[in-house]
């Protein structure tokens, strides 16, 4: 049957990874009709906590060692989409993101980590990564790293993704769906017939899966702004990082993962814990509490799944598919790209079935 009108396309969620999914879905298939239904987008005023997207650092700190096939996969989404990300950074200066130093200490290393030797691929190409020296450690850390990584002003970021979506003839449906099953009648509109794909990039709000987790995670941001993102990870558990906001956004400091933690409002007791942590761990950045210039608390849920992100295609009645791409945790910005790359082939397929039909 000779197709009459272009592919239709939905996708669900203006976050980080549908923002990314329906901008390269654009770029590839330049004939398809491309629209994106979201409950909040980049403009809504004030965000809730379960649109994670508003919520993140967001830097790119890689994770060694990749003992699992989860982690070998997501290790190959991040360097891809780190080499994104540099073609953007030198290309677009004012989309938000900027390539600085990546600097990461250590108190309990994993065993494997002293595999990795300097010169071995960590971030990226050319990430000039290199171990740090005992002598160059803060006390108590056991092992350190410095590399090429890249931070995004997240508001400019997603603003600036939606905007290119927009101008390149996309549509943006603010509305919230019961169902992700319904997007399929949303978009048939009086074209009966035409079943479109529909790409499931939620974050975890339908709460339909069970392998679906929330982290919470508590930052402040302060005026002031460093020039390197940092990781201090504690033998405890606990996570020390300082993310600058590009093109003067200040600086995030951070924060807490908190497995099923609900609690919507920041806690005035975690803020003062980050912000006394922060002054003993990078004296160099702020060196006493009262110096902070708080703009602000954030609080977000990160959409964990335990196995990974979910990237599949669900068949969901009859010439009826739905491309999953959800479950990112808290790496949803730096596997961004290398995620909406996978997506795409998995829309390619689906369009191909359906047209065999
Ligand atoms: C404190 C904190 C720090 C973080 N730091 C980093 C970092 O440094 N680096 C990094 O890579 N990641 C970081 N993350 C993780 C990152 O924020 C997430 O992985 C990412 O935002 C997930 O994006 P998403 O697009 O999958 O989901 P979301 O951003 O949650 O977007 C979901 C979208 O779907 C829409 N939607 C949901 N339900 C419906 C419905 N029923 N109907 C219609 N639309 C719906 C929403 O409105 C929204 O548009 C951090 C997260 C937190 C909380
Ligand atoms: C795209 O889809 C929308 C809604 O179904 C429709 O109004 C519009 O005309 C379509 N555009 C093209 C080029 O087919
Ligand atoms: C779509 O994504 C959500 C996560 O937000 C997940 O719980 C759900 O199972 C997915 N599929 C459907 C049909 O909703
Ligand atoms: C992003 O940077 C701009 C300055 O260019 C700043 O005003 C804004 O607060 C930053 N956004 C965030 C969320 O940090």
């Amino acid at each position: 049957m000779p197709q009459t009108s272009p592919p239709s396309i939905l996708v669900i969620g203006a976050g980080i990874t549908g923002l990314s999914t329906a901008t390269l879905l654009q770029k590839h298939l330049s004939t398809a009709n491309i629209t994106i239904v979201a409950a909040e987008t980049p403009n809504t005023p004030s965000p809730s906590v379960d649109y994670a997207s508003m919520w993140a650092g967001a830097h790119y700190r890689p994770i060694h060692p990749l003992s699992t096939e989860q982690l070998k996969e997501e290790f190959r989404m991040g360097v891809r989409t780190a080499e994104v990300m540099k073609g953007i950074a030198r290309e677009f200066p004012d989309s938000g993101v900027e390539f600085m130093p990546g600097v990461e200490y250590l108190e309990n290393p994993p065993e494997e980590i002293f595999k990795i030797r300097n010169g071995d691929v960590y971030a990226g190409a050319n990430d000039e990564f290199r171990i740090l020296s005992q002598d160059a450690l803060p006390q108590g850390a056991k092992w350190g790293c410095e590399y090429q990584s890249y931070c995004v002003n997240i508001s400019i970021y997603c603003r600036w993704l939606m905007g290119r979506f927009l101008a390149n003839g996309g549509r943006i449906l603010q509305h919230r769906l019961s169902n992700a099953v319904d997007a399929f009648t949303l978009a048939d509109g009086d074209r009966t017939g035409d079943v479109p794909v529909v790409v499931n990039c939620s974050g975890r709000n339908f709460d339909r899966d069970p392998k679906m987790k929330i982290i919470r995670g508590q930052t402040v941001l302060v005026r002031q702004q460093y020039t390197k993102t940092i990781t201090r990870q504690n033998a405890d558990g606990s996570w020390a990082f300082l993310i600058p906001r590009p093109r003067r956004g200040g600086t995030i400091v951070g924060g807490t993962k908190e497995v099923d933690d609900w609690e919507a409002t920041a806690r005035p007791e975690t803020r003062a814990k980050l912000l006394q942590q922060c002054v003993e761990t990078f004296p160099d950045f702020v060196d006493s509490v009262e110096k902070f210039e708080v703009v602000q608390d954030n609080v977000g849920r990160r959409p964990w799944r335990e196995g990974g992100y979910r990237i599949e295609i669900e068949s969901v009645g009859p010439g009826r598919t739905l491309v999953h791409g959800y479950g990112a945790g808290g790496r949803g910005y730096e596997l961004s790209w290398g995620a909406a790359e996978r997506i795409l082939e998995l829309v390619k397929e689906s369009l191909a079935a359906r047209a065999r039909l």
